[in-house]
C-alpha cells in the first residue's frame, strides 16, 4: 500500500465513541440545585471542581505515553476520542463553576487548588504512575456515573445541570476502558503491572475521597451552612445507601483479572441518551 493510501485508510478508522460538542448555559441555576439541600449541592459542586484540572491531568498523562501506542490503530483512535471527551467535560464544568459564582462561593478557587495538587503529583510520579492515577480514577468515575444515570440525576432540580451530569455520565461509560486498555497494552497483564495498578488506585481513591469531602466542607462553610445538621442527616443517609453499592464495585478493581468492560451498562446508557435527546450513528471520526 502506498504511504498516501495508508494515511487515508488510517484517517478512516473510526473511534468507538463520539466526541460531542456541548455548550450549556447555566445562568438560571437555583442556589440549591440538588435535592434543594446545601449538603447535596455543595457535595456535587465540590466534586465538579475536581474535573477541569483533573481531566486536563488525565489528558496529559495519556498524551505523555501516546506515541508508544501509535501502531495500535483502534486504541490510538479511542485515545483521541477520550482526549476530546475529557477536554469538553473540563470546559463545560468550568462554565458551570463560573455561573455558580453568582452565589459567591468561589468554586474556581477549588479548581485552582486541584491544579496545584495534581501538578505536584505529576512532577513527582513517573509517567506510568500518572497513567495509573487516570486508570484508577476512571474506574472510580465509571462506578459513580451508573448511580448518577440510575437515580441520582433525579435529585437535580435544574434541567441544564442535570443534563450536564447525565451527558458526562454517558461519556464516562463510553470511554471507561480506554486508559485501562492503554495501560495493559504498554505494561501487560502480569504481576508487575498488577501491583502498581492496585497501589496507585488505593492512593487515588483516598485522594479523591479526601478532596471531595474537604471541598464540600469548604463550600458549606463559605455558605454558612456547615452546621445545618438537618441537611447533613439527609446527606449521610443518602451517602450510606450509595456506598453500599459503590464499595463492592470499587473492590472489583483489586481483582487480578479485572477489566472495565466486565460490567455492561448498555441499557442504562441507551435510556439516558434518550432522556438527553442524543441520537447518533455508531461510527465516529476523531483526530
Ligand atoms: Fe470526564
Ligand atoms: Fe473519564
Amino acid at each position: 500500500m502506498s504511504s498516501v493510501l495508508k494515511e487515508k485508510s488510517k484517517q478512516k478508522t473510526p473511534a468507538s465513541f463520539p466526541v460531542r460538542r456541548m455548550d450549556y448555559e447555566f445562568q438560571d441555576m437555583p442556589k440549591y440545585w440538588c435535592n434543594n439541600e446545601p449538603t447535596f449541592t455543595h457535595y456535587f459542586t465540590g466534586l465538579s471542581t475536581l474535573f477541569p484540572e483533573g481531566e486536563s491531568y488525565f489528558v496529559r498523562s495519556v498524551r505523555a505515553l501516546r506515541a508508544q501506542v501509535k501502531n495500535n490503530e483502534q486504541l490510538d483512535r479511542d485515545i483521541g476520542a477520550f482526549i476530546g471527551q475529557e477536554a469538553m467535560h473540563s470546559k463545560e464544568h468550568h462554565a458551570f463553576h463560573q455561573c455558580a459564582q453568582q452565589y459567591g462561593l468561589d468554586p474556581e478557587s477549588l479548581e485552582k487548588m486541584t491544579g496545584i495538587v495534581l501538578k505536584a503529583i505529576e512532577r513527582t510520579f513517573p509517567k506510568k504512575w500518572n497513567l495509573l492515577v487516570t486508570v484508577g480514577l476512571e474506574h472510580y468515575t465509571a462506578v459513580l456515573v451508573v448511580e448518577m444515570m440510575k437515580d441520582v440525576n433525579e435529585l437535580m432540580t435544574d434541567e441544564t445541570i442535570r443534563n450536564l451530569w447525565l451527558w458526562h455520565s454517558v461519556e464516562e461509560t463510553e470511554h471507561k476502558a480506554v486508559a485501562y486498555d492503554m495501560y495493559q497494552y504498554l505494561y501487560g497483564k502480569g504481576l508487575a503491572a498488577y501491583i502498581p495498578r492496585i497501589a496507585i488506585f488505593t492512593f487515588s481513591l483516598a485522594m479523591i475521597t479526601v478532596l471531595s469531602t474537604l471541598y464540600q466542607v469548604v463550600l458549606l462553610k463559605r455558605d454558612r451552612q456547615l452546621f445545618n445538621l438537618n441537611s447533613w442527616r439527609k446527606f449521610m443517609h443518602h451517602g450510606r445507601e450509595k456506598y453500599k453499592v459503590f464499595i463492592p464495585k470499587f473492590l472489583d478493581y483489586y481483582r487480578f483479572d479485572f477489566h472495565p468492560n466486565d460490567t455492561d451498562e448498555t441499557d442504562i446508557v441507551a435510556q439516558t441518551k434518550l432522556k438527553l435527546g442524543l441520537n447518533e450513528t455508531s461510527h465516529h471520526l476523531v483526530s
